[in-house]
């Protein structure tokens, strides 16, 4: 006679994690602090970052394809959009490109912003095509707050070069936010919050820390945006919670520079990102 068969657990549903580089692996690390069960596919489109300098029908296009690689290839069933310039552009397009829920990071970092600012005027620092998209400004407005915006372009590629504690690195921070300092007094705000509006910034968060005014709160919007997830992610919290596996499961992907992703990756996710594959997602 066969024994009954022991009752199968539920597989935990994955979650799929977009951005044009691998800063985003700063969102996955709170993802997978807040889901250890939970399995995650993370596509870096390497080949075609930076997404910052690019058009919002450019950003689109290349995001709603990454989004797609995801769900209909990788099988998520929730979207993170662990990218600043993707989420200010082209949210609205990669919603339209795929059958799933899809969160972006903007609307969890004005809500940071909110929760740590007293005085309502917050300072932002982000890519050209974010600030340009005054994405920020409309989040932060919607949520009684007054912010300034100022795009850093040359960040972006002294983190790639790995320069996160340089010298050449803090000069350029303290350019950029003394200028940002000066534009908001002249507009008589008293900010005491920043956001980091680009997922590659949390890697040079100390050097910005020594370099903002005192009383202003530095903030990623990582830890935010998980918790954003987690609420979506609710109606199948129970499924990720019984789920069988032993531990996290993450699976990255990128369309150039394997190599580098796997050395600089496990400083944003704080792990090993193990072998990363190589995928190609066209023009
Ligand atoms: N991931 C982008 C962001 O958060 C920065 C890198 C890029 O420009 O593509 O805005």
């Amino acid at each position: 006679m066969s024994s009954p068969e022991a009752p199968t657990r539920p597989a935990p549903p994955t979650i799929g994690v977009f951005d044009s580089g691998f800063g985003g692996l700063t969102v996955l690390r709170a993802l997978v602090q807040r889901l250890p069960r939970a399995r995650f596919a993370f596509l870096g489109d390497t080949a075609r970052l930076p997404y910052g300098s690019k058009s919002r029908r450019t950003i689109a296009r290349y995001a709603a394809q990454s989004a797609q690689f995801l769900v209909r290839e990788q099988g998520a069933e929730f979207l993170v959009i662990a990218c600043n310039t993707a989420s200010a552009l082209a949210l609205d397009a990669i919603q339209d490109a795929v059958p799933v829920p899809v969160l972006g990071v903007i609307e969890p970092g004005a809500a940071a912003a909110r929760a740590a600012s007293r005085s309502g005027d917050v300072l932002v620092v982000a890519t050209d095509a974010t600030v340009q998209s005054r994405a920020y400004s409309a989040a932060c407005r919607a949520l009684g707050l007054r912010a300034i915006e100022k795009a850093c372009p040359l960040l972006v590629p002294l983190v790639e070069e790995g320069w996160t504690a340089h010298p050449v690195t803090d000069q350029v921070i303290r350019i950029y936010l003394d200028e940002l300092n000066a534009e908001a007094a002249a507009q008589g705000l008293r900010p005491d919050a920043l956001v980091l509006g680009c997922t590659h910034y949390p890697l040079l968060r100390p050097l910005i820390e020594r370099a903002v005014p005192p009383g202003v709160k530095v903030i990623d919007s990582a830890e935010s945006t998980a918790e954003a997830a987690m609420r979506l992610f609710n109606g199948r919290a129970a499924q990720f919670a019984q789920s069988t596996g032993p531990e996290t499961e993450i699976r990255c992907f990128a369309t150039d520079s394997v190599e580098k992703f796997e050395r600089l990756g496990s400083r944003f996710l704080e792990r090993p990102v193990g072998s990363v594959e190589l995928i190609d997602l066209g023009g």
